[in-house]
């Protein structure tokens, strides 16, 4: 969570910042603020709400500085105020800090620093401890007082410091937390992520754990935790900002569902061959190594983890071993088995989210063999997993994912393909009908999303719900799961998930006259029981909208309304019948005035406990 820009060069370094910020909106947007040397000393500007906010508060002002930081916050400690906002300053604002991540031990270096030290501090956040404990700590070197602040620190951090007494740097340090730095002639960057400094530089360098940076107009110099300089190879970014636009759509969340085809086309592109055939190219796991795998473990958070919940049909069905699936944040406490015969693959769209890269170093100390699917290339996870199996979905930039999802979902069922055929598990011709299955979806996902309008309507006439009940078997109930987290993070209406089947045992108590029960009934030999299911909730006043494949007429004798997805084999259909769901939320939380890519109290990357 939170970002973090920094700029030393040439040019006016607070336009620089506040655009970079604005491209890292989607970490965090309650507060914000920037760090500027200007005429002599260390300028701190900042507002509680969207960077919009913090513009307007300094839009009379004329910076010349050449050199500052920047910081979007997702509040973790303190409430999002102009107070709380980052950067921080030391008692004679001659430092300020920018910082992503958490201290944990913020509370015992607070009560040292006032009680030793007579500091005054001005916030509730962790992050004001840092700027204090470097000001104690600088006698006369920047880099000294920030080694020694960083010995004290325990926690996950990237801070970006600047000093008036040092007007020419930026000192930043990498701990569990995201941090880039960006290349450029005459100047240079530090930011969180890529896009916030894409239209300067191409050529950047991905910081390491435990590493300190320090950054002048003309030169960029990386220490390790015993200070030796390291050197790192360049990463050569060749995707295009323009991919991070909104492309002409109201909302980056509409474009990036219209955008499933392709994703889900470009993932399946990159790894089958026009016979069919699998290549792990850049993946060595071998026969032997799959031979040896006894266990699967999907370890994941939010939409990820739910794409492992479908994930656990597809690879236990195709590859024929026992998958279990768990949330990152549990995982990682609960001393869970895993040896070296356990396959851990990690699903994170964005690389970073701290509990799945705990969890996954959790099960890597334990001995397992580590594959990520990942979208976003070089991010930690990739770079701590043997293995990557990267989706192909583009950035996505709205806080609610939809075609990470999907192109998540193309990952698990190549893996349990490729596992299966190669252990000799399934069968060949079975083989050849789901890859055949898996090829057709970017065109029946198009028609998928022609229905639009129906959508529309279904939002018309419920978004004024206040509670909605999502309920599905089989890989029908993963794909409930998912439905149901959208309409929620967008629309902030109270949606609950749930196995049809486990419905009668405590939840059916809460549907009464109307509740909106949104039924997804796509297998076909689980399909009559879904009609049972429906019966229930509509004998107890329910208003149902079924989800069915085309053709299962029978569902209009059912339900209220009808929602028809192309027909196809029972494995695949989570690939089309989230999307009217995504859609559906999408609708309702326009209709209900949401801020649908940026909802409140979340961030896209969520890089704290
Ligand atoms: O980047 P990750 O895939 O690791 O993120 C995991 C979750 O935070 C994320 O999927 C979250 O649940 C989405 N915002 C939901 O739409």
């Amino acid at each position: 969570m939170c970002g973090i820009v920094g700029y030393v060069g040439d040019d006016n370094a607070c336009e620089i910042i506040i655009e970079g910020l604005k491209r890292l909106e989607y970490r965090g947007y309650d507060s914000s603020g920037v760090a500027l040397f200007e005429e002599g000393r260390i300028k701190i500007y900042k507002s509680k709400g969207r960077i919009a906010n913090l513009e307007a508060k300094i839009a009379n002002e004329n910076f010349n500085s050449t050199i500052g930081i920047g910081h979007t916050r997702w509040a973790t400690h303190g409430a999002p105020s102009d107070v709380n906002a980052h950067p921080h300053g030391n008692m004679d604002e001659s430092i300020a800090v920018v910082h992503n991540g958490i201290i944990e031990n913020y509370v015992e270096l607070k009560d040292s620093l006032v009680k030793d030290h007579g500091i005054i501090f001005q916030s509730e956040t962790d992050t004001e401890v840092i700027a204090h404990l470097i000001s104690v700590c600088y006698k006369d070197n920047l880099l000294d007082a920030v080694y020694k602040a960083v010995e004290q620190m325990r926690g996950a951090y990237a801070i970006g410091v600047i000093s008036s007494n040092e007007p020419d740097r930026i000192i930043a340090v990498r701990k569990d937390a995201p941090l880039i730095v960006g290349l450029g002639e005459g100047c240079n960057f530090i930011a969180s992520d890529i896009p916030a400094i894409l239209k300067h530089v191409r050529k950047i360098y991905l910081i390491e754990n435990n590493e300190t940076v320090v950054l002048t107009k003309n030169d960029v110099k990386i220490y390790n935790s015993e200070r030796k300089e390291v050197k790192h190879e360049v990463f050569n970014v060749t995707w295009d900002a323009d991919a991070a636009e909104k492309d002409g759509y109201e909302h980056f969340m509409l474009k990036e569902i219209h955008e499933q085809p392709k994703g889900i086309f470009d993932t399946l592109n990159r790894r089958l061959s026009s016979d069919g055939t699998i290549s792990l190219d850049g993946i060595s796991l071998t026969k032997e190594d799959l031979q040896n795998i006894n266990k699967v473990y999907i370890v994941a958070c939010g939409t990820a983890y739910h794409a492992g919940l479908v994930g656990k049909y597809a690879i236990e069905k195709l590859a024929k071993v026992p998958v279990e699936v768990d949330i990152a944040s549990e995982f990682r406490y609960r001393d869970p088995f895993v040896d070296d015969k356990t396959l851990f693959i990690a699903i994170s769209q964005s690389g970073e989210t701290l509990d799945t890269l705990a969890a996954l170093r959790e099960a890597k100390r334990k001995g397992a063999r580590i594959l990520s699917v990942v979208n976003v290339l070089g991010s930690s996870v990739a770079r701590e997993s043997d293995d990557v199996f990267y989706t192909w979905a583009g950035p996505e930039i709205a806080v609610a994912s939809t075609k990470a999802y999907t192109t998540q979902l193309v990952c698990m069922y190549l893996i349990g393909l490729y596992m299966g055929i190669t252990t000799g598990k399934l069968e060949q011709a079975y083989y050849d009908q789901i890859i055949k299955e898996l090829k057709a979806i970017p065109e029946k996902l198009k028609t998928v999303l022609k229905h639009e309008d129906k959508i529309k309507e279904l939002a018309q006439q419920h978004y004024k719900m206040e509670q909605v009940f999502f309920i599905g078997r089989g890989p029908d109930a993963g794909v409930c799961y998912e439905g149901s987290l959208k309409l929620k993070e967008i629309s902030y209406i109270n949606s609950f998930a749930i196995a049809a089947g486990e419905l009668k045992h405590g939840t059916i108590a809460l549907i009464e006259q109307d509740t909106l029960v949104v039924a997804l009934a796509t297998q076909d030999r689980l399909f009559e029981k879904m009609l049972s299911n429906i019966q229930e909730v509509k004998a107890r006043g329910a208003y149902v909208i079924g989800l069915a494949k085309c053709g299962n007429t029978e569902m209009e004798k059912q339900a209220n309304k009808v929602i028809y997805i192309p027909d196809c084999m029972d494995e695949v259909t989570p690939l089309l019948s989230v999307v009217p769901l995504q859609m559906f939320a999408y609708y309702v939380a326009k209709l209900r005035g949401c801020d649908i890519d940026k909802p409140k109290n979340l961030a896209k990357s969520v890089t704290v406990e």
